[in-house]
């Protein structure tokens, strides 16, 4: 698979922010030195710095994908001294996480959507994490609104269903409603759940600007499978698409619905 594109990826910095600022609104930071978080699929590690700068402890950012882990190398360098002493990132895949108790914090942002079997993930996550411990973590989960739900019937109709060969946006393939969460995470032993969608509100510019932000995500898996001289001819079909399914081809809203977990391991 093409590795991904950190610029493309912050060029709706602002609204992806947005879900950001609701996890750290809910955590429970102020530990002091002796904190440790874990940031599952870092990116370009902006969110790792400001775990460890909240905190006060080290926090630890993960993924495995060599751009953005040499993007976020390039912000730990511009760090002050003692903030950089605390900040690392490492190239690893979620799959392979594996800690014993040595957590306070598990965060994720907008990556455990790419990843099947979350019940093994949460198991891992809760073995890492230290008595009293929480995760908070968010996955996108707007398949049904008019963006993914048209790439959808787009990819399941000639031209692209035969060139697609049954590719998905990662949330229909893997994020799972947030009663099934709830299961599985009181079956770990995990106390203090709180599972939940909030759908955000972005105003786009029009159709086109969808696809763009969807392009650096969403879009991945069937741009992937596709040779790139056919990426503009996909684009513009979508955009088309897009165009008559909202009704507008200049400013619209687009609503993106994101499930937020979060829980505790509970204290001894
Ligand atoms: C949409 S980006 C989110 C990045 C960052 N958390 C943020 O909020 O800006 C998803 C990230 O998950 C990472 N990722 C996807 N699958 C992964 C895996 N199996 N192991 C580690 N990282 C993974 C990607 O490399 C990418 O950096």
């Amino acid at each position: 698979m093409a590795d991904w594109e950190p610029e493309l990826y912050h060029r709706f910095r602002r609204y992806r922010a947005e879900p950001v600022d609701l996890i750290f609104s809910r955590m429970r930071f102020a530990r002091g030195a002796g904190e440790r978080i874990v940031d599952l699929g870092c990116g370009t590690g902006e969110h790792t710095i400001e775990l460890a700068r909240r905190s006060g402890g080290r926090a630890r950012g993960i993924d495995s994908s060599p751009a953005m882990i040499e993007k976020a190398d390039e912000l730990r360098a511009q760090l002050d001294p003692e903030l950089r002493a605390r900040v690392e990132f490492v190239r690893v895949d979620i799959r392979d996480f594996s800690a014993s108790g040595e957590y306070m914090a598990i965060f994720s942002n907008a990556a455990l959507q790419w990843l099947g079997d979350h019940r093994g993930i949460f198991a891992a996550c809760f073995k890492a994490l230290a008595a009293g411990g929480e995760i908070a973590i968010q996955m996108p989960a707007n398949e049904r609104e008019t963006a993914q739900a048209t790439i959808a019937a787009m990819a399941a109709d000639a031209p692209w269903r035969d060139r697609l060969g049954g590719a998905a946006t990662p949330s229909r393939e893997n994020v799972a409603p947030p009663e099934t969460y709830r299961e599985i995470l009181a079956g770990l032993g995990f106390a203090e759940i709180d599972c939940f969608y909030y759908t955000f509100a972005h105003p786009m510019g029009s159709p086109a600007e969808v696809v763009e932000w969807s392009r650096a995500t969403a879009l991945r898996p069937f741009l992937n499978r596709l040779p790139s001289e056919a990426h503009d001819e996909f684009v513009n079909d979508l955009t088309r698409r897009l165009e008559t399914a909202y009704g507008a081809s200049g400013p619209l809203t687009f609503n993106f619905r994101r499930l937020f977990i979060f829980a505790r391991r509970p204290a001894i």
